[in-house]
């Protein structure tokens, strides 16, 4: 079967894309192929990661283009060069439009670190999420991994998993072991059943 060529969007370190290269590399993203990396933001260690891996990155900056338009027809126009099909965002930082949004239905994909209803939604990324979870004194909090659509983290979840908060966590402590535990695993499985899902429409 052809590999669904994947776009993997980032803004900062990149664990995930890095979790994604290293399932491709491990035979575990075997229906997709990452194509393509666009990062946000210039200074993203995530581009460093592309570069080691051999896949070609662009830099889209929202601030440097001007316009959410500018930014997200500079993300189009780098979709339709390398023939994505399927979006990965990971640790994308910037909000998409319902415009782009809805051009891609059931074909973008995020990973959000926490267990989408709780600590999700406009403000909740990053560090911040840990720091939410923490503050409220959940003891599981988790990562899922949903479609996206014009609601931020609103779309159908695909996957989700606990994870344990334990005494003493900082965020910092609580944000590497979802990751650990939930993140880096959930994400090439979900890249690869919707990838397998694209594959498999095309066939027919
Ligand atoms: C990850 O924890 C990801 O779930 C989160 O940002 C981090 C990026 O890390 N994303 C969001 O909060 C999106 N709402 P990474 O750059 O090392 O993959």
């Amino acid at each position: 079967m052809v590999k669904t060529k994947i776009a993997v969007l980032v803004s900062g370190g990149g664990t995930n894309l890095q979790a994604l290269l290293d399932a491709q590399k491990a035979g575990d993203l075997s229906a997709g192929e990452i194509a393509l990396v666009i990062a946000s933001n210039p200074k993203a260690y995530a581009l460093t990661r592309a570069a080691q891996a051999g896949v070609p990155a662009v830099v889209c900056s929202r601030k440097e283009l001007g316009s959410q338009a500018a930014f997200e027809a500079a993300i189009s126009q780098a979709l339709a060069q390398h023939g994505i099909e399927l979006i990965i965002l990971a640790g994308f930082m910037s909000i998409l439009s319902e415009d782009f949004t809805r051009q891609w239905p059931r074909r973008i994909l995020n990973v959000h670190p926490s267990l989408i209803p709780s600590f999700c939604g406009q403000g909740y990324y990053g560090l911040k999420v840990h720091e939410a979870a923490l503050a409220y004194g959940v003891k599981v909090t988790g990562a899922t991994v949903h479609f996206v659509n014009e609601v931020p983290d609103g779309g159908e979840i695909l996957l989700q998993k606990a994870v344990e908060v334990l005494p003493g966590d900082t965020p910092e402590v609580l944000q590497r072991r979802v990751m650990e535990q939930a993140e880096w695993k959930l994400l090439p499985q979900a890249a690869q059943r919707i990838a397998e899902e694209i594959g498999r429409e095309k066939a027919q």
